[in-house]
Order: structure tokens, then C-alpha cells, then sequence
């Protein structure tokens, strides 16, 4: 009973703190201005977004909710200019000046998205071969911010922050996929970029499971000031988003905003106020 009130405590206050958080921000970091999105397919052209416009500001904690086939992926793959849009214009306003995304050239955009976006996929896509701290290592040793020593230790903070880190020299093989999760958004953090991008990152958990990784990005907006872009099929999660937009056939639209905070989870092990302290602690 008193496991129960204080959960639906901490998921008010984390809730309510997004929210807040949310409200406060001014400044747009991310803009979409009528992107479109065609795929030529040997059965023809098909269009994937229809004149999608959006705004996202610092802090936010945005969920995109659809169904498979909706364009879900293909609007993450046009913020992240990992794909080539069809018309429009994505602008990314970090470090103080506007970026159009798809005006750069691939090898500028590669280290640019390196610094300025972290992204996390349902499959985890963790190197087999290598262990957890290199795992984390390798995209700043790519983009060259950090010396090796650092780098090791920064990995191995990033992994203390994502309560993983006696793990740190396993191979991917030998945890969990929650915990190949954990590790995935801590390499996502490795270069510190104010943006997280976020494919399905609970499609392939189970619930309790999806919970804990849902709870880790909450607290990256709360404490650590990210701003996140999630999509997602899961509608359950609808209410625990700063903000929640639906893309439905290429077509983006807001859902209106619901009062008080989510009911998901009456899972009696999620409810152990010491696991949720703990990461206060490790603070
Ligand atoms: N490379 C591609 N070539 C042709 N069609 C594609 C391609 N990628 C995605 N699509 C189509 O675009 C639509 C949206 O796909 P996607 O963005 O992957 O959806 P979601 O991530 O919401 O499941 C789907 O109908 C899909 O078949
Ligand atoms: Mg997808």
C-alpha cells in the first residue's frame, strides 16, 4: 500500500517536473519546416511525411507516438540527416547557431550529429567484440574530444550514471538487453550533445524492463538538462512526455494534454522506493 502511494508519488513528481521543465524552456532547438519525405520504390513514389512541421525546445521531453509504417523512423532519420529529405528544412539550433541539417555536406554532418546528438535504437546495436567501457569509448575517440585516459573514465561514469557500471568489462553477450540498453544510451551520452534521439528504445523490453530505461531518460531530462526526442508505439506512455505528438500515414499532430501524472506501472518490484533512491545517491 505504502509502496504503491509512494510510487505514484515519485511518477507525479517526475511528471510534473518534466513538465515544468518543459514550460519554462523558450528557445527552439529543433524545427522541422514542411519536410517531406518520398521514397522511390520500384512500384512507384511513396510518400513517408507529408509537410511535417514541428518545434521542439530546450528540455523538452517529446513522445511521437504511431503505429508501425506510420513514418516514425523516417522523421527520426530526417532530424538526424542520416537520410536526405525530399523538400523542407530541418534547423538544429545548438551552440548558439542555427544548423540547416540537410545544407551539409556527409562528412561535416557525421561529426557535426556526432557532437550534437546521441541516438539509441530498440536493437541496442552495442559491438559485439568489444566491452562495455570500449563500447562507450569508441564514439569519443571518433570525435577526438576526449584523450584516452579521459575517455575511459568519462565511459566509465557515463556507465555509474546508467547503474551499470560493475559490468563495465563484460561483453555486450553476457547482460541483459535492459542492461545492453542502459549501455546504448550511455555510449548515446558519450560525447555530451544536448540531444537524444530515441527509436523504439523500449520496443523490444519487456515492461518492467521498458519502465526502468523510460525512468533513465526522465532523469537525463530532469537532472542532466537533455533534450528528447522519442518515438514509440507504445500509447501507455502518452501521458509520461513533456509533450506527445502523433504521426498517423506521414502526418504529424499533436494530442492534447492531459492533466495529472501516468498510471502505468502497478508492477509490484518497480515499486521499490530504494532502487529509485539509488540513483540520487549515486549522484
Ligand atoms: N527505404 C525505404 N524505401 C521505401 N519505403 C520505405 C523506406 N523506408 C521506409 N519506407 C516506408 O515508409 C513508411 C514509413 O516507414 P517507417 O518510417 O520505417 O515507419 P515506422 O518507423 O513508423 O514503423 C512505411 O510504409 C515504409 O514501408
Ligand atoms: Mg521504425
Amino acid at each position: 500500500m505504502l509502496r504503491k502511494f509512494l510510487r505514484g508519488i515519485f511518477k507525479i513528481i517526475y511528471s510534473l517536473a518534466i513538465k515544468m521543465k518543459a514550460k519554462s524552456s523558450t528557445q527552439n532547438l529543433i524545427e522541422l519546416r514542411d519536410v517531406v519525405k518520398t521514397y522511390s520504390t520500384a512500384a512507384g513514389d511513396f510518400t513517408a511525411l507529408k509537410r511535417v512541421n514541428m518545434q521542439i525546445g530546450a528540455g523538452e521531453f517529446v513522445g511521437i507516438l504511431g503505429k508501425s509504417g506510420a513514418g516514425k523512423s523516417t522523421l527520426l532519420n530526417m532530424i538526424t540527416g542520416v537520410d536526405h529529405l525530399s523538400e523542407g528544412e530541418v534547423v538544429i539550433h545548438s551552440n548558439g547557431s542555427p544548423i540547416s541539417v540537410h545544407k551539409k555536406n556527409e562528412d561535416e554532418i557525421a561529426l557535426w550529429r556526432g557532437q550534437t546528438m546521441g541516438v539509441v535504437f530498440q536493437s541496442f546495436q552495442l559491438l559485439p567484440m568489444l566491452t562495455l567501457v570500449e563500447n562507450i569509448t569508441l564514439p569519443m575517440d571518433l570525435c577526438g574530444n576526449f584523450n584516452p585516459k579521459q575517455s575511459r573514465q568519462r565511459a566509465l561514469d557515463l556507465l555509474r550514471l546508467v547503474e551499470i557500471e560493475e559490468h563495465a568489462d563484460k561483453l555486450p553477450a553476457f547482460i541483459s538487453g535492459g542492461q545492453q540498453q542502459r549501455v546504448a544510451i550511455a555510449r548515446a551520452l558519450a560525447n555530451d550533445p544536448p540531444i537524444l534521439i530515441a527509436d523504439e528504445p523500449t520496443g523490444s523490453l519487456d515492461s518492467l524492463t521498458a519502465d526502468h530505461i523510460f525512468e533513465v531518460f526522465e532523469r537525463l531530462v530532469t537532472d542532466q538538462g537533455k533534450t528528447i526526442v522519442m518515438v514509440t508505439h507504445d500509447e501507455s506512455l502518452s501521458t509520461r512526455f513533456s509533450r506527445a505528438m502523433r504521426i498517423t500515414d506521414g502526418e504529424l499532430a499533436s494530442l492534447p494534454e492531459r492533466s495529472g501524472a501516468q498510471s502505468k506501472g502497478d508492477n509490484e518490484a518497480d515499486l521499490n522506493p530504494k532502487r529509485k533512491l539509488s540513483w540520487w545517491r549515486r549522484k
